[in-house]
């Protein structure tokens, strides 16, 4: 286990919108060189970059053209390498974004796989056996090449899945895991690894990590790949990180191997309830609203079991939205977004705030860019200040990635960091109390103290520190045989001869 994880926070930057170094109207790597002070400063010590690859960009560089180039708005790997290396200095690290599930189809490997004549790259995707075979339960492409063969997809129609091989085989133009061309491609994720981690990289992210391998059912053979990977990292990069894209720890740290899993809010599960759960007249059902109608023990029943099967492996990674989702003030007012955002950073595993989320960046309406459609929302342009452009590139409106927040009320960092009592401040001094004190960092030594259903307040324990959460815009009182002095509040609580009264809308953390 990477020994830094366990007072890591992490900072998602999603490149095309952080910040524009040479005012071309795109986000670069130069430019988050020169914020990395201002991520530390907020108390993230590691960074999450999306990818920042050569791409044709049908979907945000997650169509990756070539997996070991810089794409050329946002520099070169020189300057990725630069990057690495000023941010070591601070003693932060960075994640890059690995997609091993899929390429473009722009990706050299996949326009060798087209071809008819057979060739070192005619096993590395997904093909069947004539075009006028379309597999039943795939995505697939059918008569746009060369070969005689549909190929398989893994996301978006230029998305073509790699090839893992299948577990339960059903066809014969189905190729066991353990076939020879799938172990090939394997190895040449392996390979591109070794690349970023030898130029200064501290692990991955990894996308839609359990996508790996085909018919299987219980995820047994994808884990195995990732465990053969864990073994290499273990014994050549003993500190590189991996973060898996998979939403069930269990699985994922578990079994395949993995530091730390993402919780994602997927309908009906615990991440889920506590943002985004509403009722059958649609009405909010979230535990976070300050309506007061949510329920713990739906985020618990789902958690805790997560939670007890993994702690001895790895970290639950909470997250406070991502590029993916919609942000958290579509729905939630800023004052209901501080509670939820200490509890998300003090509970155990290793939390990923989203840039922009610091400062309570609004999710927008807007036309889809490069493959974004709803989640377009949630990736303008970081907000740092009220000069031209919010502070976020010099280049003329037009130019822009995206157009930035053109209210007069849009948040900004020059702002926020003026007001003691801002989003931004608040999360500051959340997370400097979390570098300060081993008991609030990862370790899994999270304790339920109160937790009833559909009842408010949530209280748990980590070693000497009691936190107590209530987002309802209703005073609470229950008895609790607990003790301690806050250290840090949100609204109004006391822990006192046997009870805890909390204000509505309030958070507390007490320290024994
Ligand atoms: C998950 C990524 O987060 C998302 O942005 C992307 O579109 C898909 N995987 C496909 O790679």
């Amino acid at each position: 286990m990477p020994s830094w994880l366990n007072d890591a926070v992490f900072y998602e930057i999603y490149p095309q919108s952080f910040y524009d170094s040479n005012g071309d109207g795109i986000g670069d790597i130069n430019g988050i060189t020169e914020k990395l002070d201002y991520v530390k400063s907020i108390g993230c010590n590691a960074i999450w970059l999306n990818p920042c690859y050569d791409s044709p960009f049908m979907d945000a560089g997650y169509d990756v053209r070539d997996y070991k180039k810089v794409a050329a708005r946002y520099g070169t790997n020189e300057d990725l390498k630069r990057c690495f290396a000023e941010a070591h200095k601070r003693g932060m690290h960075i994640l890059l974004d690995l997609v091993p599930g899929h390429t473009s189809d722009q990706h050299a490997w996949f326009r060798e796989s087209q071809k008819a004549q057979k060739n070192e790259y005619s096993g590395r995707y997904i093909w069947t056996d004539s075009v006028w075979n379309r597999p039943d339960g795939f995505g697939c492409m059918c008569g746009v090449s060369e070969r005689d063969g549909c190929y398989l997809l893994n996301f978006f129609s230029s998305q073509p899945a790699l090839n893992y091989g299948f577990n339960r085989i059903t066809a014969p133009w189905q190729k066991h895991y353990t076939d020879l061309d799938c172990v090939a491609t394997r190895e040449a994720m392996k390979d591109v690894m070794r690349f970023w981690l030898d130029m200064g990289c501290d692990g991955f992210r990894v996308d839609m990590a359990d996508s790996l391998v085909k018919n299987d059912d219980d995820r047994s053979a994808t884990a195995e790949i990732w465990r053969n990977v864990r073994k290499m990292l273990d014994q050549e990069y003993p500190e590189a990180a991996m973060v898996s894209e998979w939403s069930d720890p269990r699985r994922a740290i578990t079994k395949a191997g993995f530091h730390m899993d993402f919780l994602l809010n997927h309908l009906g599960k615990g991440y889920y309830s506590l943002f985004r759960e509403t009722g059958p007249d649609g009405s909010q059902r979230s535990f976070f609203s300050k309506q007061g109608r949510g329920n713990i023990m739906k985020f618990l029943d789902d958690y805790l079991p997560q939670y007890e099967a993994s702690k001895d492996y790895g970290y639950i990674s909470l997250i406070t939205c991502n590029h993916d989702t919609p942000r958290m003030t579509l729905g939630y007012d800023e004052l209901e977004r501080k509670i939820a955002y200490s509890f998300l950073l003090t509970m155990p595993g290793v939390p990923f705030i989203y840039y922009g989320d610091e400062i309570g960046m609004q999710y927008f309406n807007l036309t889809s860019v490069e493959g974004g459609y709803n989640r377009t929302g949630s990736r303008t342009p970081m907000q740092w200040n009220h000069g031209k452009n919010l502070g976020f590139s010099t280049a003329e409106k037009e130019k822009l990635y995206l157009p930035v927040d053109e209210r007069d009320v849009a948040p900004t960092v020059e702002q926020q960091e003026k007001d003691d009592s801002s989003l931004l401040n608040t999360i500051r001094k959340v997370l400097a109390l979390r570098h300060a004190n081993s008991d609030l960092q990862a370790v899994p030594n999270f304790e339920v103290v109160y937790a009833e259903k559909d009842q408010y307040p949530f209280v748990f324990r980590r070693g000497s520190f009691v936190i107590a959460v209530n987002p309802s815009c209703r005073e609470t009182n229950i008895p609790l045989d607990e003790t301690g002095e806050p250290v840090f509040q949100i609204g109004k609580s006391s822990l006192e001869n046997g009870r805890l009264l909390m204000r509505g809308q309030s958070f507390a953390i007490f320290k024994k």
